[in-house]
């Protein structure tokens, strides 16, 4: 019954299904001691998993888990945010920014975002800064690398931690290093739209802290001791009340065979955020800036446009399978239980919110796809008369 109403799409948000198809081979090779051997060749499968990315990274560890949603909540644990904290972060992001700081017993408080990449403001962070904040939750939204080195300099001054969110920024770079570098722990997610993404759920949690890493494995592992603080051989040690949340290798594997093909797809993603930029200057799309350190990955290509709604409706109806994502902010959604937050606290936030449309930026979008799109986007920037 949907699909009757909806358009028939040109150009998809992702086509991942034919990189999947391209590799068959190889995806099928890496399945094949998971399904087929015993656990342990699952376990060692994920575990290579940790050592490969945290090398990308540039980072000592990393640890495999379900979700991004969970990774941001142990990364936060684990960096000792307790309940009646604070948490400082953003109010452009996806629900799990939020509710991780909140399943934690923590407030989150929202600072304003830079209008030119859409990354917290650095400047605005300082004079949120209380007696009860412990760690500051940047964004990499969108795969744009959020000024996270400024950001520790705070940290350093008021003794706080930092947890990165880069769920959507696997293979973006920021002052000549992988986003990671600069925070103590950061989470990347391997959702199927994500820049690096598996065929489920997964996600990994990096960091170059020792204490960080033990306590991520422990959490996500029931709780269990590692095997070095384990007193009596054989016997089981809960160091903590954990969960049960590593990821699961089959998707592991996937992401294994996908890893080293991390860097070409960053380039293509960026190859394609040129062609727009290029083919839709001089129009009255407002197009992303950036730092002159930041090295972005494109999950979407972002631009901002007036009369935003009916932008939106045409270029569905032309075949671009556009997005709104992260509108409105999190804080005008029934789910948000954080802090009220008044209608001119956050302009930036508020304004963006109004404007943004997410054009398709996939590895597998072709050169003609990608003319499409700046055409059509073209085109109904025209029939609106603007
Ligand atoms: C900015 C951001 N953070 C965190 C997440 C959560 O990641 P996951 O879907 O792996 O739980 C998402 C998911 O879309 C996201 O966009």
């Amino acid at each position: 019954m949907q699909q009757e109403i909806l358009p028939s799409i040109r150009v998809p948000r992702s086509r991942t299904y034919k990189t999947h198809q391209r590799l068959r081979a190889e995806i099928q090779r890496a399945l094949e001691p998971i399904l087929y051997g015993s656990m342990s060749a699952a376990y060692a499968c994920r575990q290579q998993l940790e050592a490969d990315f945290a090398r990308a990274m540039g980072q000592r560890y990393a640890c495999a888990v379900h979700s991004g949603t969970v990774g941001l909540f142990l990364a936060l644990r684990a960096s000792g945010v307790e309940a009646g904290a604070e948490v400082i972060t953003v109010g452009n992001s996806d629900i799990s920014t939020t509710a991780a700081i909140v399943h934690c017993g923590a407030t989150p408080v929202l600072c304003d975002i830079r209008a030119e990449d859409l990354t917290i403001d650095v400047s605005k962070v300082e004079m949120l800064i209380t007696s009860r904040t412990r760690a500051i939750l940047p964004v990499d939204l969108y795969g744009h690398p959020a000024d996270v080195r400024s950001l520790r300099a705070i940290a350093q001054r008021h003794d706080l931690q930092i947890v990165e969110d880069a769920a959507l920024a696997t293979g973006a770079a920021d002052y000549g290093h992988p986003v990671a570098t600069f925070a103590h722990a950061t989470v990347f997610s391997f959702a199927p739209f994500k820049p690096l993404g598996c065929a489920g759920n997964g996600a990994m949690i990096t960091t170059d802290d020792e204490t960080i890493a033990r306590r991520l494995h422990t959490l996500a592992g029931y709780g269990h001791a590692k095997d070095d603080e384990v007193v009596l051989p054989g016997h089981q040690r809960y160091a903590a009340e954990g969960f049960n949340v590593p990821m699961d290798p089959l998707q592991a594997a996937l992401v294994s065979v996908k890893l080293p093909y991390l860097p070409q797809w960053t380039e293509r993603r960026r190859e394609i955020a040129r062609a727009y930029r290029d083919g839709l200057q001089n129009t009255a799309a407002q197009l992303p800036s950036f730092r002159r350190e930041s090295e972005p990955t494109f999950r979407c290509y972002t631009i901002r446009v007036p009369r935003r709604e009916k932008a939106y409706a045409m270029l569905l109806e032309a075949g671009v399978e556009i997005a709104l994502h992260y509108t409105p902010p999190i804080y005008d959604h029934p789910g948000y239980s954080g802090p009220t937050v008044s209608d001119n606290s956050l302009p930036v936030t508020k304004q963006m919110a109004g404007e943004l449309l997410c054009l398709p930026v996939a590895p597998e979008l072709s050169q003609n796809d990608v003319d499409y799109v700046i055409e059509q986007v073209r085109a109904c920037l025209r029939k609106l008369g603007l």
